[in-house]
C-alpha cells in the first residue's frame, strides 16, 4: 500500500515530525511565515492529512481542492481556523491538541495578570528609559492579589488552572461563568457560577479563557468594560476577536479599567503601530501561552498522534467530530 501523502504547514517540533515522516510522505512548509491560502491549496490537493495551524484557514474551498483528505491534525487546542462543519459535512476528522498546554496557558494567563497588575512592562520600560529616578513613594502603583475576587470567563481546563494558581496561592476568592457548573471548581476552588454581569461587577481581576464562535465574538465590548471596577485588570489567552478592541483600548486610555495583559489580538501579529502598544496600562505578548519547550513536543506528539490515526482510519486519540467516524473517508 503506498504511503500516506502529508504536507505539514510548519516546521513542529521533531518528536512530532520524526513520527509522521516515518510513515508518511511527508512535505513541510519550510519557511517561517505560513503559506497562502492558495499555496495551501496547492499542497494539498492530493494530501490525505494536514496538519494545520491556527494562523492556516481550513475553509470549504480548500477542503474542495483536496478530495482525498482523510484528516487535519490541528497544531493547537483552539480550531476557529477550521471550518469543522465542512470538515464534518465531507467525511474529513479533524483533531487538535487538547490538555498538554494547559498549565503552560495558565502560567501565561498568571503572569500577565501580575504583570499588569503591577505595571511591570511600564516601570521596567521606563528604568530603561532613563525615567527612573529616585525611589517613589507613590511611583508605579499597582493591584495587590492577595485575597482579591478573579472572574474566570469560560471554566474549562485552562480556566481551571489559572484559578487553581490564584486560589491556592494568592487566596482568590472565585466567580465564573461556564454554560454549565463546574463541580470541580466548586469543590476545589470554592468557586461561584455566576453571570457575566455580576462576576464583572464583582470581579478585580477577569481572565477569558472562553471559545471563540459566532456567539462569543466581541463579547467583550464597551458595555463590558463599564461594567468592571475602575482598578479591574482584564486578561486575554483566549482568542483576539472576543474582545472588541477599540473598546478596550478606549477603556483603557479613559481609566475605566486599571490595565490589561493579552496574549492574543485581533489581528495577530497586531502591527506595531497599534494604539493598543502605546498605552502604558496595556501588556501584550506575541501568542506564546503555549511556548515552552516540553509543551510544544507534547502538542507535536498528539498532533503526529491526530494525523496518524487520522490517515489509518483508527480513532483520533483528540477527536474535535467524532460525528464523523462512520462516514470519514477510508485509506
Ligand atoms: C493556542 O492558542 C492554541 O489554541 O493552542
Amino acid at each position: 500500500m503506498p504511503r500516506p501523502k502529508v504536507f505539514v504547514a510548519r516546521r513542529i517540533p521533531d518528536e512530532g515530525l520524526n513520527a509522521i515522516s516515518a510513515a508518511c510522505d511527508v512535505d513541510v512548509w519550510p519557511n517561517q511565515l505560513p503559506p497562502s491560502a492558495d499555496v495551501l491549496r496547492e499542497r494539498v490537493k492530493d494530501c490525505d492529512g494536514l496538519v494545520s495551524l491556527l494562523t492556516d484557514r481550513v475553509d470549504a474551498a480548500l477542503l474542495d481542492a483536496a478530495p482525498r483528505l482523510k484528516v487535519v491534525s490541528n497544531f493547537a487546542v483552539g480550531f476557529n481556523n477550521v471550518d469543522v462543519p465542512a470538515c464534518t459535512q465531507r467525511s474529513v476528522c479533524v483533531g487538535n491538541t487538547p490538555g498538554v498546554l494547559t498549565d503552560a496557558t495558565a502560567d501565561i494567563a498568571v503572569t500577565l495578570l501580575l504583570n499588569a497588575a503591577r505595571r511591570l512592562g511600564e516601570s521596567a520600560n521606563d528604568a530603561k528609559a532613563g525615567r527612573w529616578l529616585t525611589w517613589e513613594p507613590l511611583g508605579w502603583l499597582g493591584q495587590d492579589l492577595a485575597g482579591r475576587t478573579l472572574g474566570i470567563v469560560g471554566m474549562g481546563r485552562i480556566g481551571f488552572a489559572t484559578a487553581k494558581r490564584l486560589h491556592h496561592g494568592w487566596g482568590m476568592k472565585v466567580l465564573y461563568t461556564k454554560r454549565s457548573a463546574s463541580p470541580e471548581a466548586e469543590k476545589e476552588l470554592s468557586a461561584k457560577r455566576v453571570e457575566l454581569d455580576e462576576l464583572l461587577a464583582q470581579s478585580d481581576f477577569v481572565s477569558v479563557h472562553a471559545d471563540m464562535n459566532p456567539s462569543t465574538k466581541g463579547m467583550f465590548s464597551a458595555a463590558q468594560f463599564k461594567k468592571m471596577k475602575r482598578t479591574a485588570v482584564f486578561v486575554n489567552t483566549a482568542r483576539g476577536p472576543l474582545v472588541d478592541q477599540p473598546a478596550l483600548a478606549e477603556a483603557l486610555r479613559s481609566g475605566t479599567i486599571f490595565a490589561a495583559g493579552l496574549d492574543v489580538t485581533e489581528p495577530e501579529p497586531l502591527p506595531p503601530e497599534h494604539e493598543l502598544y502605546a498605552l502604558p496600562n496595556c501588556v501584550i505578548a506575541p501568542h506564546i501561552a503555549s511556548a515552552t519547550i516540553d509543551t510544544r513536543n507534547a502538542m507535536a506528539r498528539l498532533c503526529a498522534n491526530n494525523l496518524l490515526a487520522g490517515v489509518r482510519g483508527e480513532p483520533l486519540p483528540n477527536w474535535v467530530n467524532p460525528d464523523v467516524a462512520a462516514t470519514r473517508r477510508k485509506a
